[in-house]
C-alpha cells in the first residue's frame, strides 16, 4: 500500500479523501447535457428503421409537418446537398449520418424531426411514414465471409466481399512447431458476445451555432472533447466550421465506459440543423435507442489454443479471432491496433511462442466495437487465456492455482518481453495470487468442495490471474485518426497559492477532480482542497485524447506530476533568490524549501508563489504556471488475482456467488477509497457479461432484447459482497509509479466467475460454456451430460 508522505491537511497520494465532486452529485447539483436549456432551443427526435436491411422507397413527412410545433424533417437527401450525409469513423471507415437509399441495421437513423418541444418532436416522429423494401440481412459473421453472401458495403467502389481487415502478431511458424511437438493441446471455440455499456445517462447533445459569429458551441456527452472537435472540423470544415470556430463542452457525464467515445449520427445531424436554422438544437436519446443503436462492445468469435507439457508448463498459445463489427467499423481503437490490445492474450505466463490473427467482417448489425470498460479488447483476451489455463489444469489433473504459480513470469524477470511484442513494465504475480488464496482460505475451500462433491452438491472455485495493459500510449505506436495519444495538464497557481489545473481528459464519474488535485498536492505541497480541477471544455483545457481505457492516470496523471515538477524547479529559483542562497543549498520538504543545515530559514510554497507575482528575480518570467504534454514511454501493466466461489443449485441451474476476493496491483495508489470504488463498480460490471448480458438478434436482424426489461443489467440485489485488497509493484517509468485501475475488475472478473461455474460442473465432464452463463445454460449442460438421468 502506498505510504502517505503528506499530512492529511495537504492530502497528497495515499489519502482516502472524500471526492470533491460528490457534494454536487449527491445533492442533485450535477450539470448534465440535458440540463442545458438555451433561448430558442429546438428539439430533435429520430425516426429509426424497423428493418435490418432495406431499401428506402419513400419518406412521407406530410402528416409529421402538420403536428403543431414541428418545424422540419431532415433526411439523408437534405444532408447530401451539403455533403454531410456520410462521416468518417474513428477507425477510418465511413458511416452514414442519414441514409439516402438503404438502411443497414435495425434502429438505424432514417430521418430527424425538428420541433419546438421534445413532445412535438416525438409526435412528429410517429407521424413520419417511411416505405421500405426489406432485404435478407447478413447476421452471421461466418456466413458474411461466404463468397455467396451479398456484398453489404456497395457504397465502397470495387468492394467484392464483407471482409474489413486482417491483423496478426507473434510468430506463426515457431508457434506451429511448438504445437506440433507438445504433449497436451487444448482447443476451444469461444464467443464473447455483443454487449452494451448501458451507462445511466444516455448520449445526447445541444448544438448551438451562432450565425453572426460563425461559431459552434457543442455541448455533448463525450469522453474525448478535443478529438471530437477535430473530427467535427474534418467533417464540416468545408461548410466553414473550421476548428477555431468550434467549442466542445463536455459537462458532467453519467457514465461513459467507452460508449461515449464514438461520434454518433445524432451529433452530426444536430450540428447540421443548428447550422442551417441558426438555433440551438437538443438531441437526447431515450433508453431503448441507446441500447439498440449505440456502439456495442465485444462480439469476438475466438478459436483459442494452448500447448503444454503433461507436467503443466505452458509452451505456446494461438488465437484466431473473427470480429463482427456490424455495418461499419466504428470501433474506438488506436489506428495501428484494429484488434485493440487483444494481443495481451498471452497473459501472465512465461513462454515465448504465440500467434494471434484476426479478421473483421461487416454484418447488418449496429456499428461499433468499443472497449467497454477495458483497454481496447483486453477483456476478450483475458477471458480467452484464463479459460484456457483452467482447461489445461483440468486436463492434466493439476490444481489451477498451482499451475498458475508454476507458469507465472517471475518478479525478477521484468521488464518482460511478451511473444506478441509488449514489454510488461513490472509485476509480482506470485504475491498477488498468494494473497488472494490466503484471504479466501483456498486450501479449506478445496477440502469443503471435495466433501460437497462427494454428497453430489455443486460448488466451484474459479481463479483469474490477469495482466492488463493500460495508458495508451507511446506516440510512436499510438494514435487515433493520426492524433498521437499523449495527454496533458496545465497548472496555474494564483498569487495566494491556490491553483486551477486543467486536463485533456474527461471524468465520467472516476473522481478526477479529487485525484488530480492529490497528485499536485503531493508534488507541490498545496492542499488538495485548494486545487480546482477542470476538464471537458476545449476552449480552456489543453489538447488531450480523453478518458477511456484506464489511460487518465498513466497519461494525464503523469502530466500533472511533471508539470508540478516544472513549477517546483521555478519555486527553487525563487526561494534561492528570497533566501539569498544558491539553489544547490536548498532542500525540498513537502510545501517548502529550506536551507540545508538551517531548517529555520525556509520559504513556503505560498510565499514563493506570492513572490512569483510580486517580487520575482529580475529577468525571470513572472507568474506561476506550467503545462505538460506527457508522451508515455510505455504502457502500464496492472495485474490482479481474483478468486470466486460459487454454489450451484443442481435442479434449477441457479448460480450463487458466495465469495469474491479481488487482489489488485495498480502500482502506487493515489486515493485508496476511489480505487476501491472503481473495483467495486468494475466487478459488478464483470458479473454482467459473465452471467446476464448479451444482445441477441434473430435471423431477420431483429434485436430480441432491446429494452431493459429483457436485457439484464445487474442491480445491487445481484451484486455479491466484494472482498478487495492490494499488492503494489510501482510502474518503473511512470513519474508517480502509478498504473491505471479503472478497468482491471471488468477485465479480470468474468473468467474468475466462468472458471468457478465450470469448476462446479466439471464432475459431469463439462469443460466450457460461453458467457453469459445463465441458469438455463447450466441446466442444459447438466442435462446434456447426464446429470438428471
Ligand atoms: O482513465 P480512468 O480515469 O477511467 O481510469 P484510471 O486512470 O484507472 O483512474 C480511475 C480513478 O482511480 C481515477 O480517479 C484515478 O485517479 C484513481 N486511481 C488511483 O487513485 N490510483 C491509481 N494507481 C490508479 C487510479
Amino acid at each position: 500500500m502506498t505510504q502517505c508522505k503528506t499530512s492529511k491537511e495537504i492530502g497528497g497520494m495515499g489519502h482516502s479523501l472524500k471526492r470533491k465532486e460528490d457534494a454536487r452529485f449527491i445533492q442533485g447539483k450535477g450539470h448534465y447535457v440535458d440540463d442545458i436549456k438555451l433561448p430558442g432551443m429546438l428539439y430533435m427526435d429520430i425516426v429509426r428503421s424497423p428493418y435490418a436491411y432495406a431499401k428506402i422507397k419513400s419518406i412521407n413527412i406530410e402528416e409529421a409537418m402538420k403536428v403543431p410545433g414541428v418545424i422540419t424533417v431532415v433526411t439523408g437527401k437534405d444532408l447530401e446537398k451539403y455533403k454531410l450525409h456520410w462521416m468518417p469513423t474513428l477507425m477510418s471507415d465511413t458511416q452514414m449520418v442519414l441514409p439516402t437509399d438503404t438502411v443497414m441495421y435495425q434502429a438505424q437513423e432514417v430521418c430527424a424531426v425538428i420541433a419546438t418541444s421534445k413532445y412535438a418532436a416525438r409526435d412528429g416522429r410517429e407521424a413520419v411514414k417511411v416505405e421500405y423494401e426489406p432485404m435478407k440481412p447478413v447476421m452471421d459473421p461466418f456466413k458474411s465471409l461466404d463468397p455467396a453472401a451479398p456484398v453489404l458495403r456497395t457504397d465502397k467502389p470495387g468492394k467484392k466481399d464483407n471482409h474489413i481487415w486482417h491483423w496478426q502478431a507473434g510468430d506463426k511458424e515457431k508457434t506451429a512447431q511448438v504445437f506440433a511437438n507438445a504433449d497436451v493441446v487444448i482447443k476451444q471455440q469461444m464467443h464473447i458476445p455483443r454487449i452494451h455499456v448501458v451507462s445511466i445517462e444516455t448520449c445526447g447533445c445541444v448544438a448551438d451555432y451562432d450565425k453572426v459569429n460563425h461559431h459552434l458551441t457543442m455541448y455533448m456527452t463525450t469522453q474525448a472533447p478535443h478529438a471530437i472537435r477535430t473530427v467535427i472540423a474534418l467533417v464540416a470544415g468545408h461548410v466553414g466550421l473550421s476548428e477555431e470556430r468550434i467549442r466542445v463542452v463536455s459537462p458532467d457525464i453519467g457514465g461513459g465506459f467507452g460508449g461515449k467515445v464514438p461520434v454518433y449520427p445524432g451529433y452530426v445531424i444536430a450540428i447540421a440543423v443548428s447550422f442551417l436554422v441558426g438555433k440551438p438544437v437538443k438531441w437526447i436519446e431515450d433508453r431503448s435507442e441507446n441500447l439498440q443503436a449505440d456502439s456495442f462492445a465485444r462480439d469476438y468469435h475466438i478459436t483459442a489454443e494452448l500447448a503444454g507439457t503433461k507436467e503443466g508448463k505452458i509452451l505456446a498459445t494461438r488465437f484466431k479471432v473473427l470480429a463482427d463489427h456490424g455495418y461499419t467499423d466504428a470501433a474506438a481503437n488506436p489506428s495501428k491496433f484494429p484488434l485493440g490490445l487483444f494481443s495481451i492474450c498471452t497473459g501472465s505466463y512465461d513462454y515465448n511462442a504465440a500467434f494471434v490473427e484476426a479478421d473483421a467482417v461487416y454484418t447488418n448489425k449496429p456499428p461499433g466495437g468499443v472497449a467497454y470498460r477495458c483497454s481496447f479488447r483486453v477483456t476478450e483476451a483475458v477471458q480467452a487465456i484464463e479459460r484456457l489455463t483452467d482447461m489445461f489444469a483440468k486436463k492434466i489433473g493439476k490444481d489451477p492455482a498451482e499451475l498458475r504459480m508454476q507458469n507465472f513470469i517471475k518478479k525478477e524477470d521484468f521488464p518482460w518481453h511478451s511473444p506478441t511484442g509488449w514489454i510488461y513494465d513490472s509485476g509480482n504475480y506470485q504475491a498477488g495470487l498468494q494473497k488472494a488464496m490466503d484471504v479466501v482460505g483456498y486450501a479449506a475451500l478445496r477440502k469443503e468442495q471435495a466433501e460437497k462433491q462427494a454428497r453430489g452438491e455443486l460448488m466451484g472455485i474459479g481463479i483469474s490471474t490477469f495482466t492488463e495493459i493500460v495508458g495508451a500510449g507511446p506516440s510512436k505506436d499510438f494514435d487515433i485518426l493520426g492524433i498521437k495519444m499523449f495527454d496533458s495538464a496545465e497548472i496555474r497557481v494564483h498569487p495566494t497559492g491556490k491553483a486551477i489545473a486543467r486536463f485533456g481528459t474527461k471524468s465520467q464519474g472516476q473522481g478526477h477532480e479529487t485525484t488530480y488535485a492529490q497528485i499536485i498536492a503531493e508534488e507541490l505541497g498545496i492542499p488538495a482542497e485548494n486545487i480546482q480541477v477542470e476538464e471537458g471544455d476545449t476552449d480552456t483545457a489543453p489538447y488531450g485524447l480523453g478518458t477511456y481505457a484506464s489511460r487518465s492516470t498513466p497519461t494525464a496523471g503523469a502530466a500533472a506530476a511533471v508539470a508540478s515538477r516544472k513549477l517546483r524547479d521555478k519555486a527553487r529559483k525563487i526561494a534561492a533568490y528570497l533566501l539569498e542562497v544558491s539553489e544547490n543549498d536548498l532542500e525540498w520538504e513537502t510545501g517548502k524549501f529550506f536551507v540545508k543545515g538551517a531548517p529555520e530559514k525556509s520559504k513556503t510554497i505560498q510565499e514563493i508563489v506570492f513572490a512569483a507575482y510580486t517580487n520575482h528575480p529580475q529577468g525571470m518570467e513572472a507568474g506561476f504556471e506550467a503545462t505538460h504534454y506527457y508522451d508515455p514511454p510505455n504502457l502500464t501493466f496492472p495485474s490482479g488475482a481474483y478468486i470466486c466461489v460459487v454454489d450451484i443449485d443442481k435442479e434449477t441451474g441457479a448460480i450463487h456467488i458466495r465469495r469474491f476476493v479481488a487482489i489488485d496491483d495498480c502500482g502506487n495508489i493515489i486515493n485508496p477509497m476511489i480505487v476501491q470504488g472503481q473495483v467495486h463498480g468494475g466487478l459488478t460490471q464483470a458479473v454482467a457479461p459473465a452471467m446476464y448480458e448479451e444482445l441477441i438478434y434473430d435471423g431477420e436482424g431483429n434485436i430480441l432484447n432491446g429494452t431493459l426489461m429483457d436485457y439484464l443489467v445487474p442491480t445491487a440485489v445481484e451484486s455479491p459482497k466484494w472482498e478487495t485488497g492490494h499488492t503494489c509493484t510501482p510502474s518503473p517509468h511512470h513519474p508517480i509509479g502509478a498504473k491505471g485501475v479503472g478497468e482491471s475488475p471488468t477485465v479480470g472478473g468474468p473468467p474468475a466467475i466462468a472458471n468457478a461455474i465450470i469448476d462446479a460442473l466439471s464432475p459431469f465432464g463439462i469443460t466450457h460454456i460461453d458467457i453469459p452463463i445463465t441458469p438455463y445454460k447450466v441446466w442444459k449442460a447438466l442435462k446434456e451430460h447426464g446429470a438428471y438421468d
